[in-house]
């Protein structure tokens, strides 16, 4: 039987959407709070491969009153933000994916908007104390209250990802032993609430397969893409879709596995036996 939980998490997955401009509205006391409530418990800040995650909330206005976050014009009025770091290894990379997604879904069940930014940000103009040297500030997202008239701007950022649409389910999940087009009506939906989460530049690298009683990750990559950043940013979409993923089956846990046998221009990432399901 599905958890109130897992219902809401369902929800937030249909309804969220990158939202990149904001009411000129600072977040309330109780929304505040929320957010720092959720970040300071330990759980919320470690991902299934056991890498810590550390995201932090900042406002996006100095106490001298300078606006503090970069973002090329991109987000407009956010009032703050929220900043992740991590360290920049493969599994990190989606440890961090799968804690922010999880962030993301909290965000928008409590009608706050986000929008993930790995690119057009200012990176050298954000302020965080890194917890290793050698760790990375992937990801950082506005945090705020979604204004239903978009700036030009974000109009075009979805226009240019064609945000509003997702690849085929038969081109993203396959069944069984032979790779063959899901047929299975339940299967079919559970892959809805998968192919909607979000991805850097929409790419939707993710490539699932069900067989038997696991499921495979897989990544295709995009030739070429995010070439000019100090990370795998594809890791972190794949990060993204265990949390989708575990979103709709609570109790699931991921292993690497050995001997996966190969999907042809994909790499293996990691895989989850089809369990019982648990409150969570
Ligand atoms: C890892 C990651 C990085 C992203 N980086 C940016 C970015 O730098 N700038 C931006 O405007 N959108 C960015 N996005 C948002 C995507 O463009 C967006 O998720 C995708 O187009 C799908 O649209 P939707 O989120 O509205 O469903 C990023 C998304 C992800 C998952």
């Amino acid at each position: 039987m599905m958890n109130e939980k897992s219902i809401r998490m369902k929800q937030a997955i249909l309804q969220r959407k990158s939202v990149r401009t904001y009411m000129d509205k600072l977040l309330t006391q109780m929304d505040e709070e929320k957010v720092k409530h959720y970040l300071a418990q330990q759980d919320n800040g470690k991902g299934p491969f056991g890498n810590r995650v550390k995201i932090v909330l900042q406002s996006a206005i100095s106490v001298e009153g300078q606006k503090i976050f970069g973002t090329y014009g991109v987000i407009r009025n956010a009032p703050a933000y929220l900043i992740a770091q991590c360290s920049p290894k493969r599994y990190a990379l989606i440890d961090c994916g799968y804690v922010f997604e999880r962030l993301v879904l909290f965000l928008e069940s409590n009608r706050l908007g986000t929008c993930w930014l790995g690119g057009t940000f200012e990176r050298h103009k954000v302020k965080v104390e890194l917890i290793d040297d050698d760790w990375i500030i992937p990801i950082v997202s506005p945090v705020g209250y979604t204004r239903e008239k978009r700036t030009l701007q974000d109009m075009m950022m979805r226009q240019m990802a064609k945000s509003h649409m997702r690849k085929s389910i038969d081109e993203l999940f396959v069944c069984g032993p032979n790779k063959k087009i899901i047929q299975d009506e339940s299967c079919r939906e559970e892959c809805e609430y998968l192919r909607w989460a979000p991805s850097a530049s929409n790419q939707q690298p993710w490539r699932v397969w069900f067989c038997d009683d696991l499921v495979h990750f897989f990544v295709k990559r995009t030739k070429g893409y995010g070439k000019a950043l100090p990370f795998d940013i594809q890791m972190v979409d794949m990060g993204i879709i265990l949390a989708h993923y575990q979103a709709i089956h609570p109790g699931s846990v991921y292993e690497i596995l050995e001997d996966i046998p190969l999907w042809e221009g994909c790499e293996y990432i990691a895989s989850s036996r089809v369990s019982k399901e648990v409150d969570a």
